[in-house]
């Protein structure tokens, strides 16, 4: 591939929203040790996404312009664990960027097989939304998704969005009751995902969390924002935690207030460790059937700024996908 040229979305500076987005040909990156080199076939947005252009992450992020954003899926010639024709998904690199674009590099340890029976777009979403989604569930909730835990209550917040669908979901896999906040126009199709008792962010009830059976939440996956301390404590269970997606400033704070008086109810920032093992089992679950990716939109990339307006719009109904 070296010295080919190929289709390829990249921004030169911060800020722009959409407008800050250009098309361009540039060399079909080149994997180094360790790495694939894959074909993309779909690949989704994610809110970080428009979030590093923004310059939430600056000066760490992008490290060098221009940036290319954008997450995974792919085919392509492998290392070791995979070789040329192979159907993979993986995990890109927010530091690297690359996804939006005809060919992009994986790390071989963030990349598994992808199976026929699971689509190029229902794979694209999990290495980042379906990723945080388990890891919120099992390493911050300690949730066992074979059910064999113990009886949990967890809120799901933005229940539709890219992570609640598939929190709420997972969760249901668990021994849990599942109580979920969406928009009025989403109640039916978060019920329908699992959820045991929905609640209309836009209600008084809702915007308080208060569940309608009386329960008080073990576990709060928490992937809406501004929603303070104050709102959630009162409706959580003597150890109830809160794992907040997107911690402000003032989250932080209460956070470390929170360990540093050795309360039990814990306001608890989580970021995403994605594991290529975990990335399997989501791939694993989609295929038999018992997950599934809910596709918001499709977009082409020549059309990328649409799929970058809708995610910055924040009022997605699962995922975001753009395809080559
Ligand atoms: N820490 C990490 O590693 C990590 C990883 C992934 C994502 N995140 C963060 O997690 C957050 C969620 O990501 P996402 O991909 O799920 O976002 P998303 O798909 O853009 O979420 C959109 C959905 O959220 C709903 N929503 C918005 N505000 C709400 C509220 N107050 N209550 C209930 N529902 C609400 C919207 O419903 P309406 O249209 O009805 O308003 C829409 O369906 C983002 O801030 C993202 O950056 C963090």
């Amino acid at each position: 591939m070296a010295g080919k040229l190929m289709h390829a979305v990249q921004y030169y500076g911060y800020g722009g929203g959409p407008a800050g987005l250009k098309h361009v040909e540039v060399p079909v990156p080149t994997p180094r040790k360790d790495e694939l080199l894959l074909k993309l076939e779909a690949t989704t947005l994610n809110p970080i996404d428009w979030k590093i252009q923004k310059g939430i992450l600056r000066p760490f992020l992008p490290r060098k312009f221009p940036h290319i954003p954008g997450e995974v899926v792919e085919v392509g010639p492998g290392v070791k664990s995979f070789k040329a024709g192979d159907k993979v998904v993986a995990k890109i690199s927010h530091a690297e960027g690359g996804g939006l674009a005809e060919f992009a590099v994986s790390k071989e340890n963030l990349t598994v097989s992808r199976p026929p029976q699971v689509s190029a777009a229902e794979a694209a979403a999990l290495p980042v939304s379906g990723l945080t989604a388990h890891q919120a569930l099992t390493q911050g909730g300690g949730i066992k998704l074979d059910g064999s835990g113990q009886q949990a209550n967890i809120l799901v917040t933005a229940a539709s969005g890219g992570v609640g669908h598939y929190a709420v979901q997972l969760a249901k896999l668990g021994n849990t009751h599942v109580t979920a906040t969406c928009g009025a126009r989403n109640i039916d199709f978060v019920k329908q995902l699992g959820a045991d008792e929905v609640l209309d962010y836009k209600t008084p009830e809702g915007a308080a969390l208060n569940s309608p059976s009386g329960r008080k939440y073990d576990v709060v996956v928490h992937c809406a924002t501004g929603i303070p301390w104050s709102t959630f404590e009162p409706n959580l269970s003597p150890n109830g935690k809160v794992l907040d997606l997107t911690p402000s400033p003032s989250g932080i704070a209460t956070s470390v207030l929170k360990r540093l008086t050795f309360s039990k109810k814990q306001l608890l920032p989580l970021l995403l460790n994605a594991k290529a093992e975990n990335l399997d089992y989501l791939v694993k679950l989609v295929k038999e059937g018992k997950l599934k990716t809910v596709i918001d939109s499709k977009h082409p990339l020549s059309k990328a700024e649409d799929a970058w307006s809708k995610s910055i719009d924040g009022h997605a109904t699962g995922k975001i996908i753009v395809e080559p």
